[in-house]
């Protein structure tokens, strides 16, 4: 008997890729049931690239500045990622701004991890503004995309505390930990049918979350 073919990811990415790094890690252990079908990368010395060819992972690098456009780039993009015909789009430190077409195009199925307690600190420089606002915490939140920047409805939140003598590269080394835990879950429930994305809301096992999304402990 011939087994059921694994739901297929493709995860893009713009960096060190640790993020990715975890990913990896769930499926090879057979935590998270999928396969990563590419890897997608707009820099070429992206070190994930390093990280899904060490795993045998297929890779593609899509330049963005042999685009004369945000439009062009992204339609490329879209028709590279679609050759998978993937479940689900994982942004993975994916540092680029997409257009209403691409977000749309795969609405309820690209997730993006944004290392701020969504709402605040949409944007770049999340720690550093967390920490020059005194806030007592920060964190990381898991969240469906949609053609509002950073503002898609949240899925998981992970916090940790930030403290008294807190640099920004100590408080990114903290969340990142959490990064790591949360985005994998996350990724199991899109692919078990648990998570969806219904009239701009997070719905997990038909309840819908409220505007923090789950909150990790
Ligand atoms: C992560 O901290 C992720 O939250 C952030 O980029 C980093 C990528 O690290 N994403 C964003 O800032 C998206 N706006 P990684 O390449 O080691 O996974």
């Amino acid at each position: 008997m011939s087994e059921t073919p694994l739901p297929k990811i493709v995860v893009l990415i713009s960096g060190s890729g640790s993020n990715l790094q975890a990913i990896i890690d769930q499926v090879t252990q057979g935590n998270l049931k999928c396969e990563i079908a590419c890897v997608i990368s707009n820099r070429a010395e992206a070190f994930g690239l390093e990280r899904a060819k060490q795993s045998g992972i297929k890779t593609q690098v899509i330049n963005h500045k042999d685009f004369d456009s945000r439009e062009s780039f992204d339609v490329f993009l879209q028709s590279q990622i679609d050759l998978y015909n993937p479940t689900l789009v994982v942004l993975a430190g994916f540092m680029r701004i997409l257009t209403a077409s691409f977000t749309e195009h795969y609405e309820g199925k690209m997730l993006n991890i944004h290392p701020s307690l969504l709402p605040k600190y949409q944007g770049l420089l999340t720690h550093k503004r967390a920490i020059a606002a005194g806030d007592d915490f920060a964190g990381v939140t898991i969240h469906f995309v949609t053609a509002q920047l950073d503002g898609g409805p949240n899925i998981i939140q992970a916090k940790v505390a930030i403290d008294k003598d807190e640099t920004e590269n100590s408080l990114a080394q903290k969340v990142l930990v959490k990064e790591h835990l949360i985005y994998p879950m996350a990724i199991q429930w899109f692919i078990e049918n648990r998570l969806k994305m219904n009239q701009n809301q997070t719905v997990l096992d038909e309840k819908v979350l409220n505007e923090q999304g789950f909150e990790l402990d």
